[in-house]
């Protein structure tokens, strides 16, 4: 006779057998924020992002110049435009900066770019621009560095990942273009910046005193470790393939 599977008798629906389960991963979806190279298109809004991501910069970056240099790479982060933003259309968000956080990013302080953001898509007025820019970063390539001149997101998207996809990209331009470090300079003060440098294996390497206009602070200098050795691809990788599984893989253009 068949014996009876004591499992089954103490726990017939499975209930219990399944409270030990491991629980299957939800899979991540795909990042909503790309990043590709900047163009002239995208002028107006890097000013914006620049403008939102460090008011008291003076004079702002010629970026209309930078984003044609030889050796310079521009990249932008950006996403489309949610199907509730698309619904309320250029003139709404021209009007009250428009829906999912736009609101409060592109409020009362930004009539002036918005407005003229919307109106520099192909020289059209009351048009949608193709993608919503987030961020940029920027690299000047000299000698066999890769120096960061500038990376910022807007502040109505931070804590999103987007400073660190943006870093990710600007690291694996850097390795494809062959520079052997990555450098930059950063306020003392920035300690939020400074975390995300250290992350990727930033190291604090000097000091240059009095660098910012503004108020006078210190600039850290920070470098990484030699990018195409194969110690930092480990840590790199580690760092992306960990970023891809909290906000999802994304695509990165550097050209
Ligand atoms: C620096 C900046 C680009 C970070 O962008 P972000 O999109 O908010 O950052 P992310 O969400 O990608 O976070 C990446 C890492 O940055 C660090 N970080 C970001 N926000 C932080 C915070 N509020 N406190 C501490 N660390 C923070 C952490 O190391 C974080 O990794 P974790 O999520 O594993 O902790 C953004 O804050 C910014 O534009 N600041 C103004 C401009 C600026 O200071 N640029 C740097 C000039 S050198």
């Amino acid at each position: 006779m068949e014996q009876a599977n004591p499992m089954e008798l103490l726990d017939p629906d499975g209930k219990l057998a399944a409270l030990f389960e491991e629980p299957e991963p939800e899979p991540v979806p795909p990042n909503v924020h790309r990043v590709r190279p900047a163009s002239i298109g995208d002028v107006l809004d890097m000013e914006e992002v620049e403008r939102l991501a460090f008011p008291t910069l003076f004079p702002p970056t010629r970026f209309r110049r930078e984003v044609d240099k030889s050796n310079t790479l521009y990249l932008v982060a950006a996403r489309d435009w949610t199907d509730e933003e698309l619904a309320l259309g250029p003139d709404a968000l021209r009007s009250n900066g428009g829906g999912n956080g736009l609101v409060g990013q592109l409020g009362s302080l930004l009539k002036l770019p918005a407005r003229l953001l919307f109106q520099t898509v192909g020289g059209r007025s009351r048009q949608m621009p193709p993608s919503y820019v987030v961020g940029l970063v920027g690299l000047w390539f000299v000698m066999d560095e890769a120096h960061v001149v500038i990376i910022g997101n807007r502040p109505g998207d931070r804590r999103k990942g987007i400073g660190e996809l943006l870093l990710i990209a600007a690291l694996e331009s850097a390795i494809a273009h062959g520079s052997r470090v990555m450098t930059l300079e950063v306020r003392g003060s920035n300690e939020v910046a400074r975390a995300l440098y250290h992350k990727y294996g930033f190291r604090e390497v000097g000091v240059r005193k009095r660098y910012y206009a503004d108020n006078n602070e210190d600039a850290v200098i920070m470098t990484t470790p030699p990018i195409q050795s194969d110690e930092y691809r480990e840590h790199f990788e580690k760092q992306v393939r960990e970023h891809e599984g909290r906000w999802g893989t994304s695509d990165r253009r550097a050209s």
